[in-house]
This record gives structure tokens, C-alpha cells and sequence, in this order.
């Protein structure tokens, strides 16, 4: 069952029938006013951060997507109504047709019911804290009508979420006052001018408004049937206290085939509704800014662009994984429908991986999530789990908790530094493959030598930071040598302690093998020897003690008590997909036996919707190994097909030169290929998701907790650089694909600092992997291709054999 499809054109997802299993989300806004909505126009804004900020009132976990960013239309003459949106009049399916683009930072409305097609497109411009809504009524039908427009969004209690459900004063510290086509609304309390004022305003001249939320909706009624709707006008309610609203009402007559448009602006800061209203009431200026919106996103999708004999691959990567992974890069894990808010700490390792993916489109976001968290780690070399960036931030540093309620006060020194017991295994050694690869990208080698302060003190170089972040995780090993698991390793509900990590190992050996290519490169010997030591060490430990002959895989890792976890003579989690992926993916084991886990993980984790993350689930709790054996079963880490180290396999896979294996791994993830059975998958099909439900759950297939997943970032990452195999090192641009052999070749555009490159790749043999001749311009070319002239294009050509 499908409920739309990709237009790749225009780059959108469109939803043509809207009673869709579940809210499918996108997100507004590219810099700090943000808005989370979904395809029934249900969602929330808020202000940089979802916690302290929050600018509209979201229920989430109800049955219904409410509130939301409505706009409602009332036939005047008849009293009849409904919403641009399917939801939440809900008009029936059979008189009124609905059509929802959700394109990249904006998402379309359109309705058409009895006689008039009205749309309504979301985004929030460039350079502004406020989203804009762009309305227009047509009526085509063969007589005037008389159409009332209402605008409805909810203000959120206090600009902080939680105050939404439990902190009563906010009832009598908040308060609306109209003037001028501009409902404000003021969060008394707040005397930070940006952030304690938020506004609804129009275009038109109203001709009634409310922002008394319960004058609106009227008593014992809710956002389906509004009395002020109903009754065709509001009261002109403003005043102090009780819940907020902002709802602006006009009524146009409307000839045949004539149509009417104008805008409404939600957003924050004293005296910018007033400006807003102005600057968009010359529509032109409306026009201007989506096309600014529009061109935002087609310079970073153009950095790279792939016409491959796999549609779905291209439509995800030519849009959708790209923008999933940037949404990530900015927002964390900070807001969903899911994550609603909660926190807005940066999730160490969440950040470290997402960043990866994207220094090619969005540098100077990698470059600020970098400095972010090498401001997080300590001076023994691991990263404060889940911290605030504004905790480190100079310019922030200053500004007084009791001045801006707003600003996270700054913590004790005991609350940023957790301790050893509540550190993460693996979270400091994500940022040195990232840092390698942004500077790969960008060429701004002197980042190296940048000082950037530890979270407890002192400076030190990038450089050193990064080898701050290896020794550390040389020092805590267990007694085989093996990383200690601590708090959790990538797995949160793996909770080792001081058990022991295949998992941590083996990245610590991937993240050595980057760093001593940097050595190399900055011509420092004595850190190759040093740090090529230790990676020795490290293969050799891995090898010695985490290898499961009779399974053929890489076991999990220890318990305190030096239990192996993952072993084929065990009944439950058995085998597991982190270390078997990660172990071929660093390098540090052979092709034989990296060929064996590949294979186990091919035959006992496979499913049509992924990779599981382990099987069997666990069924009898363990606490040495975590609270993983107390998930339930199929669910989450325990036995579910968890999205996020899939592309890992895929990974593996090219590096084995297994093509087919790594498209098959690929094709089973990939949301784009569940269009069609979305009364299985329930979530977006332009989304991956955190996780799909494993076989020991009922229903497995099923898809949760969309958008905010390191997925993206490593699928896109995957992708783009081991299986079509254009990636960068520190001497230029390689080409090394590993494709499934039936690829007759692909094209890839890939801009690199200023130049960009038109590679066509040739696969005459059939083979998965092995390039014959690369030539640039015609001219044949060994090893990796130089930087090129600012705005120059250049033709390669490789052939594959
Ligand atoms: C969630 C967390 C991530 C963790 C993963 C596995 O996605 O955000 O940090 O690695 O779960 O537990």
C-alpha cells in the first residue's frame, strides 16, 4: 500500500492521500528558527533549541499530530469549513482532495473541495527567526464566493518545554495584545527581547483576531471544530494570562478563476511582526525568499549527484540522505515527534558521526560541531556524553542565568565532568576520522594547530586532542587488552563497565589507521611509530581473544567477569552486528576471516527491511552484560533491525569487494524500496529511521523514530565513498567503487574546492570491484587526482577491471 511518491524533479515527497499510518515529518528552517511538521500541518517551532526556546505548543504522543500551523477556510455563505490540511477538520476523503509536498526546508498544503483549491506552503526564510506561510485561495468554480480565512497555532506555555505540562505560572505570566495586523505574544518574565516575544501577524488587515486560545476554540470543542471558525468570526480577545493563541481572520470575495493570496509569519523578537508584516506584504519578497530557500539546498545537493542503475539509491542520495544527515549535523537529537524537546545537548557521539558526512556540503556546520566537541572532551581524552555547546561557548559565558532565563546556566565543574563510571567507551574516538576527512575536504591544514580548550581546563592542539582521544582509549583496557565497555559503547543499553568492548577495539583501530595517515602527511615519525605500535597491539589483542571460530564471527566483548558475550555456543545473542561490521570496516582483520563474519552476518541477521543488530534477542535479564536484556525482544537494541550500524555492512562489504552483498544489504535498508508496502513500514519512505522491528517482535517490519538517527550520515557516508567509491585522502580525490556486478557503470558530479569533476565510471567486465585506467581530461592519471583550478570542470573517465 502507497500513500505518494519521490518527485525528483522538483525534489519532493508528495503525499496524495493524507490518512497515512502516521504523522510523516519534515523539518523548517536551516539556521536557528526551526519548525518540526508534519504532512496533516501538526508540529512545533522553537528558537535554537526545543527545550529552552520553544515557540508553539506540540501534544506529542497523542493519537492526533496536534497542534499545528493551521489554516482554516469557511465558505461564507454556506457556514461550511475545513483546513488547507487534511487535519484537523478532516474533511471525507470523498468530497475534498488533499496533496502534501514535503520538499527540502518547506512543505506544500493543497486542498480542493467544492469549488476551491487553495494551497499553503511553509518555510522559513534565510536570514530570519520566523516561519512564513504562504496562502493561496482560488476559487474555481463558476460563481463569487465568499471565503473567511484563520490562521491557528498554539503558543507554547513558557519558552520552556517542560513548563508546557507542570509549571502553572506560566498561566498568569503570558499575555497576547493585537495591533496592526500583528497578535504579540509576551512571555512577561522573559526581558530577553529576541527570545521572550514570539508574534503571529498577516499580510491582510484583519478583520477579527484571538489570541485567547479558549475564546478560538470555544469550550469543550478542540482544532476540528473551533467556535470562532464556526461562527465565522473571532472575538478580538488579547489579553494577560490563560493559554495563547494566535488566530487572524479575513474574509475575501472571490471571483471565478480568480485567486486570492497573502502570507502569514509566525516568529520571535520584539517589533519583527510588525517589520515582517511589511517587508511580505510586497508578495515579490515572499517569491525572493523561497527561491532562497530553494537554492540553499541545490548548491549542497550539487556537490554531489549520482545517476546510477539504481533509482532508489539516487533519489536518496541526490536529496533525501544528504538532508536527512544535515538536519542531524544541526538539530542533534534535540526535536521530533519522537524526541520532543527533552534535551538539546549534543549527543558526543551522535554528532561526532553525523559531521562526518557532510564537510563537503556544509563545512562550516562540520567545522562548528567539531570545535563543539573537542570543547566537550577532558584532558584524559574521552567526551562529556551529552553536553551543551553553549556551556563552552565564550560568547555565551557571560550572559547571567537570572538576566535570560533563557540561556543554559553554565554547569559546575561536577556536573560537566561525570567521572570515569559515567564515560562512553567509543565517544572521543568518532572525531578523529571526522576531523581527517573535513580537513581533507576544506585543505585548512592549520586546524591541526588550532588550541581549543579541554571541557576541565587547559588548551591544546586539534592535533593533540585527537591524540588525547587514542590514548585514552589505549590506557582503559580490560585484562586482554580489549577497550573497557564503561557506562555503554556505541550500544547505550550495553553496559559493560569494566567488561571489555570488541566493538570500542576495533574503532579504536580504525581511528588509529586515520591518524597515522595524518601522521604520515604531516611528516611527525615518531607518531607513526608510536601510534603504529599501538594499532598493533590492538589488531593482535582483537585477534587473539574476540575471534569465535566455531561461529565464524567476532564475539561481542566480556563481562567484568571475563564472559564471552556472542558466541555460537550461546542461545541468546549469539552474534552481533556491531563488532563483525566494524572489525572489516577498520582494517584490522584479515580477508579470510572478514569474508567469514560477512557471510554469519549475511545468514543469521538478514532480514528483507535490514541487518538485526543481534539474534537472538535476549530474554533473560543480565546486568553484566545491560540493560539491553531487559529491552524487549526484537525492539530497540535488543534483536531489532537497529538502522545505524547497517551501513557499516555495507561498508565492510565494499571493502571486501563483495558488491552484490553490499547493494543487497543497501537495497533491504533503504526506505525508498517500502514505498509501496507502507502498512508495514508506517513510517516516511524518505526517512531512515532509528529502528525496524526485529523478527522476535510481532511486528517486525515496522519502522520507528524517523529523522534524528545517525543512519543518514553513515548511509550517505557509506555510500558516496565505499560503494560508488569517490572519496578523499589527504593527496586528492580517489576513485575506487565496489558495485554490484551488474552495474554497467554510473556518473557521478562531484565538486571539490571550487572545481567540480564529471566522473563517468566504466564497468566493461562485470566486476564488483578493481579499477583498470582513470584518466582526467583523456590524459591517463595514477594514484589520487590533485586539486584543481577554482571553477574549473573537469571529465574523468575510470574503467573498472
Ligand atoms: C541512539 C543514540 C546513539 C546510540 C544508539 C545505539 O541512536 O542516539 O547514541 O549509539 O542509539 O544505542
Amino acid at each position: 500500500m502507497k500513500y505518494g511518491f519521490f518527485d525528483n524533479d522538483n525534489r519532493e515527497y508528495v503525499i496524495t492521500r493524507p490518512d497515512v499510518p502516521a504523522p510523516w515529518t519534515n523539518y523548517l528552517g536551516t539556521e536557528k528558527f526551526c519548525t518540526v511538521i508534519s504532512h496533516n500541518a501538526g508540529g512545533y517551532s522553537f528558537y535554537n533549541s526545543p527545550e529552552h526556546n520553544r515557540v508553539t505548543k506540540f501534544r506529542p504522543n497523542a493519537s492526533f499530530d496536534r497542534p499545528g500551523h493551521y489554516v482554516y477556510l469557511r465558505d461564507d455563505e454556506t457556514g461550511d469549513y475545513w483546513s488547507i490540511s487534511w487535519q484537523p477538520v478532516a474533511k471525507s476523503l470523498d468530497e475534498a482532495s488533499y496533496e502534501v509536498r514535503h520538499g527540502l526546508s518547506y512543505s506544500k498544503f493543497k486542498c480542493e473541495y467544492n469549488g476551491i483549491t487553495a494551497t499553503k506552503t511553509l518555510f522559513v526564510p534565510k536570514g530570519e527567526d520566523a516561519e512564513v506561510w504562504d496562502v493561496v485561495i482560488k476559487n474555481t468554480s463558476d460563481k463569487p464566493r465568499t471565503i473567511s480565512t484563520f490562521s491557528f497555532v498554539e503558543f507554547s506555555f513558557s519558552h520552556i518545554q517542560s513548563d508546557n505540562q507542570n509549571h502553572q505560572m506560566s498561566l498568569y505570566s503570558a499575555g497576547t495584545e493585537y495591533k496592526d495586523g500583528v497578535l504579540e505574544y509576551d512571555l512577561y518574565y522573559n526581558t530577553n527581547e529576541q527570545e521572550g516575544f514570539y508574534y503571529l501577524a498577516s499580510t491582510f488587515d484583519p478583520d477579527s483576531y484571538d489570541g485567547q486560545r479558549d475564546n478560538f476554540l470555544g469550550l469543550y470543542r478542540d482544532e476540528a471544530n473551533p467556535i470562532a471558525v464556526e461562527q465565522g468570526k473571532c472575538s478580538n480577545s488579547a489579553q494577560t494570562c490563560y493559554n495563547h493563541c494566535g488566530s487572524l481572520h479575513k474574509q475575501f470575495v472571490i471571483q471565478p478563476d480568480e485567486e486570492v493570496r497573502f502570507a502569514y509569519i509566525l516568529g520571535i523578537g520584539k517589533g519583527n511582526g510588525e517589520k515582517l508584516r511589511t517587508k511580505y506584504q510586497d508578495l515579490a519578497n515572499v517569491d525572493a525568499a523561497f527561491a532562497g530557500i530553494k537554492a540553499h539546498w541545490d548548491e549542497r545537493c550539487n556537490k554531489f549527484q549520482v545517476k546510477s542503475p539504481n533509482q532508489g539509491l539516487d533519489t536518496m542520495i541526490n536529496t533525501w540522505t544528504l538532508y536527512q544527515a544535515e538536519t542531524c549535523v544541526v538539530w542533534s537529537r534535540f526535536a521530533s515527534f519522537i524526541e520532543v524537546g527533552g534535551r538539546t545537548g549534543l549527543g558526543y557521539r551522535d554528532t561526532a558521526q553525523d559531521a562526518i558526512s557532510v564537510p563537503h556540503s556544509n563545512p562550516e556546520m562540520t567545522r562548528k560541531r567539531l570545535v563543539d566537541l573537542l570543547r566537550g572532551q577532558v584532558k584524559a581524552g574521552y567526551g562529556l556524553h551529552l553536553f551543551d555547546p553553549d556551556w563552552f561557548d565564550p560568547e555565551k559565558a557571560d550572559v547571567k542565568p537570572s538576566k535570560s532565563p533563557t540561556v543554559v546556566p553554565t554547569p559546575s565543574d561536577e556536573d560537566k565532568i561525570h567521572g570515569i563510571e559515567d564515560t562512553c567507551s567509543d565517544d572521543h574516538l568518532w572525531i578523529v576520522p571526522t576531523i581527517c576527512k573535513y580537513v581533507m575536504e576544506t585543505g585548512e591544514e592549520s586546524f591541526f594547530d588550532e588550541q581549543i580548550p579541554y571541557a576541565d581546563g587547559g588548551n591544546a592542539s586539534v592535533y593533540d586532542h585527537m591524540k588525547a582521544a587514542l590514548d585514552f582509549s589505549a590506557q582503559y583496557v580490560g585484562n586482554t587488552g580489549i577497550c573497557k565497555g564503561l557506562r555503554a559503547d556505541w550500544n547505550d543499553c550495553l553496559n559493560l563497565g569494566g567488561g571489555e568492548s570488541s566493538m570500542v577495539s576495533f574503532l579504536h583501530y580504525w581511528a588509529l589507521q586515520e591518524f597515522i595517515d595524518l601522521a604520515k602527511y604531516l611528516g611527525k615519525n615518531d607518531d607513526v611509530d608510536t601510534y603504529t605500535t599501538m594499532a598493533e597491539g590492538v589488531r593482535q589483542a582483537c585477534e587473539t581473544h574476540l575471534w569465535d571460530d566455531e561461529g565464524g564471527w567476532y564475539i561481542r566483548g566480556l563481562t567484568k567477569d571475563g564472559d564471552k558475550i556472542g558466541t555460537a555456543q550461546q542461545t541468546e545473542g549469539r552474534i552481533h552486528l556491531e563488532s563483525n561490521t566494524l572489525a572489516v570496516l577498520s582494517g584490522a582483520v584479515s580477508q579470510e576471516r572478514g569474508e567469514r563474519a560477512m557471510d554469519s552476518v549475511d545468514e543469521h541477521l538478514y532480514s528483507p527491511y535490514g541487518l538485526h543488530l543481534n539474534s537472538p534477542s535476549f530474554s533473560t535479564p543480565n546486568d553484566d552484560i545491560g540493560f539491553v536484556t531487559r529491552v524487549y525482544q526484537g525492539v530497540k537494541e535488543n534483536g531489532a533491525i537497529f538502522s545505524h550500524p547497517n551501513p557499516w555492512a555495507w561498508v565492510a562489504e565494499a571493502k571486501l569487494g563483495r558488491g552484490d552483498k553490499a547493494m543487497k544489504f543497501y537495497d533491504a535498508l533503504n526506505p525508498y524500496n517500502q514505498n509501496e508496502m507502507i502498512e508495514k513500514r508506517i513510517a516516511e519512505p524518505y526517512s531512515y529511521v532509528q529502528f525496524v522491528m526485529g523478527r522476535d517482535h510481532q511486528d517486525h517490519g515496522r519502522a520507528n523514530h524517523p529523522w534524528l538517527t545517525g543512519t543518514s550520515g553513515w548511509a550517505y557516508f557509506a555510500v558516496t565513498n565505499f560503494i560508488l567509491g569517490v572519496s578523499l585522502g589527504f593527496e586528492g580525490l580517489n576513485i575506487d567503487p565496489c558495485i554490484p556486478t551488474d552495474w554497467p557503470g554510473f556518473e557521478v558530479t562531484r565538486q571539490w574546492r571550487g572545481a567540480t569533476f564529471n566522473i563517468t565510471v566504466q564497468n566493461p567486465d562485470n566486476v564488483s570491484k578493481g579499477v583498470k585506467s582513470i584518466t582526467l581530461n583523456g590524459v591517463a592519471i595514477e594514484g589520487a587526482i590533485p586539486t584543481q583550478a577554482d571553477g574549473s570542470v573537469h571529465d574523468v573517465v575510470v574503467v573498472m577491471g
